[in-house]
């Protein structure tokens, strides 16, 4: 029996390995020859501005999961960017909640949820990871980890922040007694829409072959109070397997974490479709079971194989992702999308 469950457990190892050598040599980020090579890629237009920090450190050799952390605090930082970090929107009750989480190409993970106060929670789901056994730390938990880890209390909300929840308060119809709510965004204000793309997830490869990911959010704007993304869930918002590649996921959280998302692209990835027809893949899986809902929601993947190529793609078309390796540091890329 034994012997049995070795052989097919070679066997299938064996497969899969043939499956992703045989997608070796395609680049579908257009980007030119990734084998050996360092590379790095994010979502959105303000991944251009993460990358070169996440390249500053694979440029001198450095390691993938330096390069992530040292990216993701870029948005994390920007005052101007209202998805991700300290100027991020807040729930529908005014407090500033962010959502991080980061992963080696050995499994090592480390996340944090609904933390508050804390300007970097890309750094504190580094320090759950490597301080601590456990995986996600959540609210009021996570930041008493976060101080006594010597991170500085903070108020995140800055005043254009409190401006716009005042502004959206006026137009919400929500009833916190009765526990439901009727969200009025306006058109540009769907969560992951042109407006309001949230989060981002970050994907490295370094010199040496060793990927790595890191994604972080403030989450979906006017959120309800507790209410935790796709982000720091691993396996939804990122995940990474250094024998296969890597995921990450924008949009609407639910969504991804029904499915599981990232981990199914990788997953797929594992099976031998190229980053760009997993990505696909996860994408249509998502719509095939709200083919109703998908019309108004948006939800985009990016992924990256061992190989260090790259493929993406959404259900609504503005998805763009941000490149970057040796040949170019600012290449800004449109997805391809359902609709
Ligand atoms: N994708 C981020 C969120 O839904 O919170």
């Amino acid at each position: 029996m034994a012997d049995r469950r070795d052989f097919l457990k070679a066997s299938l190892l064996g497969a899969s390995a043939l499956a992703l050598a045989g997608k070796a040599g395609a680049d579908t980020a257009g980007s030119g020859k990734p084998a050996g090579g360092a590379r790095v890629v994010s979502t959105w237009d303000f991944g251009v501005a993460a990358n070169q920090a996440a390249w500053a450190v694979l440029a001198r050799g450095g390691h993938a999961l330096d390069a992530v952390e040292a990216g993701a605090m870029v948005p994390e930082a920007d005052l101007k960017n209202h998805s991700v970090g300290r100027a991020g929107y807040p729930d529908r009750d005014g407090h500033v909640t962010l959502d991080a989480s980061i992963m080696d190409a050995d499994g090592s993970c480390g996340a944090v949820a609904a933390l508050e106060h804390i300007a970097h929670p890309i750094q504190v789901a580094r320090r759950v990871m490597e301080r601590t056994p456990h995986v996600l730390l959540v609210g009021e938990g996570a930041l008493q980890f976060a101080l006594e880890q010597g991170f500085p209390r903070e108020e995140l909300l800055t005043p254009e922040s409190e401006q716009a929840w005042k502004e959206w308060l006026k137009t919400a119809h929500y009833q916190p007694s009765a526990n439901s709510e009727v969200r009025d965004y306006g058109k540009t204000g769907l969560p992951g829409g042109k407006d309001n793309h949230d989060t981002i997830g970050m994907l490295a490869i370094d010199a040496s072959g060793r990927l790595a990911g890191a994604c972080t959010t403030s989450g979906m704007a006017w959120k309800m109070r507790g209410r935790v993304g796709d982000s720091p869930i691993i396996g939804a918002g990122l995940y990474v397997d250094g024998e296969v590649g890597a995921a990450t996921s924008t949009g609407v959280g639910e969504e991804v974490i029904r499915n599981a998302g990232s981990f199914l692209v990788v997953e797929l990835m594992r099976q031998g479709r190229s980053p760009q027809e997993a990505c696909h893949e996860a994408v249509m899986r998502i719509v095939k079971k709200r083919p109703g809902a998908s019309k108004d929601l948006q939800v985009g993947f990016l992924a990256m194989n061992r190989y260090g190529e790259v493929g993406a793609f959404a259900i609504q078309p503005g998805f763009s992702y941000a490149v970057c390796d040796a040949r170019k540091q600012d290449g800004l890329l449109p997805a391809k999308s359902v609709f």
